[in-house]
């Protein structure tokens, strides 16, 4: 048979239509699924037959006041919290509420808390060392072929979040914002295909905000992120899709635009 060579599937290019890396079938689109999700603590409802979904490469923002359940729901998807009903799954065929939080973790779902939580007295380089998914014994082989692959993974996220110049620098010696991109670095050594970041641009300055979009915005495609932010200005500069959660549900969805206008969202939310 005559091979066709040169032909690319144009499908390839993107993350939906395969497999990915993690096993995670997203060949339907969607990588995270939540139906009909419910949680309740001591009777109270925080997740409240919650069903949203995100599509592979995506980077979706969920906005929504205090106690909307954006955290909570977080918790469902890495396995923190388990529903008490619903459905949560990761890509066509991962049922996640079968998982423990680290199997969910190795699966290739990756969870940044708001604090960042670095190695202190580790150099930056050090701390994405220590997350890397590696083989311990490679390290006695500072020459090896595989050693030399590591240090440029690394230098590699070094340079994503901007820290190269810190690379011997103690993480306990960064700002605030450079801590967090450290730490995202940290989740990137994992190789996540979907990224949780739950208001990862508080407490930033003005000009880390702006770079951590932009970082935000180049790591989405290739991987899906889902960032809840009460930062207006940073979602609408991120986000194509909002999804705005109030007492546990979804209230409203769609472009900031039609969110920002919508008199619900204002009333519940935006307005106050
Ligand atoms: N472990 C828990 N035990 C009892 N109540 C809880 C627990 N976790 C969350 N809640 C309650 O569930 C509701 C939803 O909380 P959640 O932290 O998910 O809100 P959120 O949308 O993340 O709010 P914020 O914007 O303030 O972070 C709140 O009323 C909260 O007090
Ligand atoms: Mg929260």
């Amino acid at each position: 048979m005559q091979e066709i060579s040169g032909i690319k599937n144009p499908r390839s290019q993107t993350a939906i239509g395969h497999v990915a890396k993690g096993g995670v079938d997203i060949s339907h689109g969607p990588i995270l699924y939540l139906e009909d999700i419910s949680v309740s603590f001591d009777g109270f409802k925080a997740l409240n037959d919650l069903s949203l979904t995100v599509d592979a490469g995506e980077l979706r923002c969920i906005i929504g006041p205090n106690g909307a359940g954006k955290t909570t729901m977080m918790d469902v998807i890495t396995g923190k919290t388990k529903p008490d009903s619903g459905t949560v799954f990761f890509g066509q065929s991962i049922d996640l509420s079968r998982m423990n939080e680290p199997q969910i973790a190795s699966a290739g779902i990756g969870r940044k808390f708001q604090k960042p939580t670095v190695f202190e007295n580790h150099s930056v380089f050090e701390n994405l060392e220590l997350a890397m998914k590696y083989d311990k014994s490679v390290l006695k082989n500072l020459f090896s072929k595989r050693r030399q692959s590591q240090i440029k993974k690394i230098t590699e996220t070094m340079e994503m979040i901007d820290l190269v110049d810190q690379a011997d620098r103690p993480a306990g010696l960064l700002s605030h914002g450079q801590k967090q991109w450290l730490e995202i670095g940290m989740l990137l050594m994992q190789e996540p295909q979907l990224l949780l970041l739950d208001e990862p641009v508080a407490g930033m300055t003005d000009d880390e905000t702006e770079k951590t979009a932009k970082l935000f915005k180049s790591l989405a495609g290739d991987r899906s992120l889902v960032v809840v932010e009460h930062d207006m200005e940073f979602v609408a500069e991120i986000a194509s899709t909002v999804t705005v959660l109030h007492e546990g549900s979804v209230l409203a969805e769609g472009c900031m635009e039609d969110v920002h206008a919508n008199e619900r969202v204002i009333e519940v939310y935006l307005g106050r």
